[in-house]
């Protein structure tokens, strides 16, 4: 017994001071949960350890902004954690479920914390922090070629992990090495190979799910149900996502990259134009992306500025066999030997993730992000191409914005994602669409935030006729409260809810809620994007 008292004491002392504070309910939630949530563990200094609170004034900023990707949300909108619990195992977790249940704390888990409107970090009412970075072990099995990863690992940790282990294995999912696994996979995860192996959604075979309720489940335990909804409709809604179990997928040793620049000069606006007709009809060991922004202008162009179209692509093959396969679907390309390069799979990752030539490997366990502006994004899907004064209206809109400031990423279609079924996993954005878009801007003076907010807004607008209608349909993974959002307290009802749901899951939104409805009917799991139970 007397091995407690030393703690019990402190708490003591920290309610006292708490209960003169201002927000005294609050405060009182927050005290009473860490008393609950120590207690669990007799007070042990291990579980002390992974607890931080304002009290532990540095290395709780510290740990709150380090993967609190948008400075922008954390400048402006909502409160900051009342704690952040980083576990290094499940019972911790579960013990956080059962006194966050007890004491009315809302909870919110983050992994890699690139949600795009923070919502894994930020909120508009009092909550505490599950950050997974602890949790971020990675076991590859190459005799059957899968892998279970932790959810607070990041793409660049695994892609690291498996590129050492292997010339051969890989996986499919996003380029920024800074995106954690937990908010990637459970909401879709499109990267460069996506076009012939799906999304990360599409080869994951097991999971472990934390519930409401704070049992352990597996695939098996959890029934498909569950683990149909956490492969594409978000884990936030549904439990706290441990760990993923996936397949890896074969690749070439040696596969092939390229990454060509035109001008409006070059004819920008036709090449864009024509890709259009041929980005989803590609051979799908093909994927060429686009990235458009307004640069400066060569001096000899007269002009000021001119929009960039970056053709970036991976082929998972040899050049000798890519060149007749552009030679023939896209010529006004002009792609050329000397443009392209041979690589191995890994070291494509690190070309697209913007490393110099011949960094080491190791560039890729490095979670701080190169970047760190300001930023908004949205999305589209496009299904009919856009006719070439649609694209120039978007020009125009590239000029307006200061210069590097805003990009659009077209990203292509087609291929193996055309052929799995809508309702296969809530992901609903497979065949017919062409490719999609993302739109985002940047910036660094805080003080113009509405500006640059303003125009990514119009510009959506603007497309309204050149994207998918009825409803108009975004990639949850680029999260947008402008299309929707739920009430302060994240227990909406279906109705305000279903404004946002139909266009990141279209029918399987009906599904979610079910879902949702069966395995947390409390809505113990709630955000400002989260999906209803039924009953409320
Ligand atoms: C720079 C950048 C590049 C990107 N590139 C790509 C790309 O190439 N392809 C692509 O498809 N997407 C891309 N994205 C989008 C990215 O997939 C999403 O932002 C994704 O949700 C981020 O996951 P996270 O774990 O880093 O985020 P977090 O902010 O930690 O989480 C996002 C959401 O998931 C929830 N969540 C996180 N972990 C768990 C868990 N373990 N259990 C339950 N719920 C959890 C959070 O509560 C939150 O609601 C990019 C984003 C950024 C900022
Ligand atoms: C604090 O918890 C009680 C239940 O113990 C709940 O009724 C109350 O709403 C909570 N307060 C806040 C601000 O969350
Ligand atoms: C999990 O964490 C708790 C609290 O920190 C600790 O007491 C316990 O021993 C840990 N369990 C394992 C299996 O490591
Ligand atoms: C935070 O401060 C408390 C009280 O001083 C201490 O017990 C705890 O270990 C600290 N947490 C961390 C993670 O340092
Ligand atoms: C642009 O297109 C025109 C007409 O189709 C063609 O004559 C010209 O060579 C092209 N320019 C470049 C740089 O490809
Ligand atoms: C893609 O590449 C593989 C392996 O090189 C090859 O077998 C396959 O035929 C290619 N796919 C298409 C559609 O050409
Ligand atoms: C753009 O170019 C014109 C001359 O062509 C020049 O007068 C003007 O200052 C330039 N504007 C900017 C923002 O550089
Ligand atoms: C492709 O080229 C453009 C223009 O030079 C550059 O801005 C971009 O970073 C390049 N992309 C990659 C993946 O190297
Ligand atoms: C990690 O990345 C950040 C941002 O690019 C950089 O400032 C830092 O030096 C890097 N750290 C290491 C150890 O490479
Ligand atoms: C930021 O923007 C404001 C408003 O436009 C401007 O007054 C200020 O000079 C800018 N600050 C910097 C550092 O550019
Ligand atoms: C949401 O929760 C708040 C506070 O717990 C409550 O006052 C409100 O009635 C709830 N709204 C709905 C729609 O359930």
């Amino acid at each position: 017994m007397e091995y407690y008292s030393p703690r019990i004491t402190f708490f003591s002392f920290l309610l006292a001071s708490l209960l003169i504070s201002r927000s005294v309910s609050v405060d009182n939630n927050i005290t009473y949960f860490l008393e609950c949530l120590t207690s669990q563990f007799h007070f042990s200094d291990s579980i002390n350890s992974v607890i931080y609170t304002p009290r532990n004034a540095s290395s709780f900023s510290s740990i709150f902004l380090s993967s609190a990707r948008n400075p922008f949300l954390v400048s402006t909108s909502g409160q900051r954690p009342l704690a952040i619990i980083t576990p290094n195992n499940e019972s911790e977790i579960q013990a956080t479920i059962r006194c966050s249940k007890k004491h009315d704390t809302q909870i919110k888990v983050r992994s890699g914390g690139h949600d795009y409107e923070g919502l894994s970090y930020i909120s508009q009412t009092p909550f505490v922090i599950v950050d997974m970075r602890n949790l971020r072990s990675i076991s590859i099995n190459t005799k059957e070629n899968t892998a279970w990863i932790q959810t607070g690992t990041t793409l660049g940790e695994l892609y690291c992990t498996i590129g050492k282990k292997t010339k051969t294995l890989a996986f499919q999912a996003g380029i920024c090495p800074t995106v954690g696994v937990g908010g990637h996979f459970s909401g879709g995860g499109y990267g460069m190979m996506a076009r012939k192996h799906g999304l990360a959604i599409d080869n994951i075979i097991d999971a472990i799910v934390i519930n409401a309720n704070g049992q352990i489940l597996d695939r098996y335990s959890m029934g498909e149900d569950l683990f149909w909804a956490i492969r594409g409709g978000g884990g936030s809604s549904f439990g706290v996502v441990v760990a993923f179990k996936v397949k890896l997928i074969n690749v070439p040793k040696i596969v092939t990259i390229f990454n060509v620049s035109r001008t409006l000069e070059q004819n920008v606006t036709q090449l864009v134009h024509k890709w259009q007709y041929i980005a989803d009809k590609l051979d799908e060991n093909l994927s060429l992306r686009v990235f458009l922004k307004s640069v400066k202008s060569p001096i000899s162009y007269g002009k000021n500025r001119t929009i960039q179209a970056s053709f970036t692509s991976l082929f998972l093959g040899r050049i000798e066999d890519l060149l007749p396969i552009m030679q023939e679907k896209f010529p006004e390309l002009g792609l050329v030997e000397r443009d392209c390069t041979e690589t191995s799979w890994i070291e494509s990752i690190l070309f697209f993730a913007g490393f110099p030539n011949g960094s080491p490997l190791d560039v890729l366990l490095n979670r701080t992000q190169q970047i760190n502006a300001y930023f908004k994004g949205k999305s589209d899907y496009v299904r009919e191409p856009i006719p070439e004064h649609g694209l120039e209206g978007i020009w125009k809109f590239l000029n307006e914005e200061d210069e590097n400031h805003g990009e659009l990423q077209f990203s292509p279609y087609g291929g193996i994602l055309s052929t799995i079924s809508e309702s296969e996993t809530p992901f609903s954005h497979r065949s017919g669409n062409i490719f999609s878009i993302h739109y985002g801007v940047v910036w660094n003076n805080g003080s113009e935030s509405k500006r640059h907010i303003n125009w990514i807004r119009r510009l959506y607008m603007y497309m309204t006729p050149f994207v998918s209608k009825n409803p108009r349909t975004a990639y949850f993974n680029y999260r947008d409260l402008d299309i929707g959002r739920n009430n302060i307290q994240g227990n909406t009802s279906y109705r305000q809810a279903s404004v946002w749901g139909f266009k990141y899951f279209q029918n399987n939104f009906d599904r979610l809620v079910r879902v949702k409805t069966k395995v947390d009917p409390s809505n113990f799991f709630r955000n400002e994007q989260s999906i209803p139970p039924s009953s409320s």
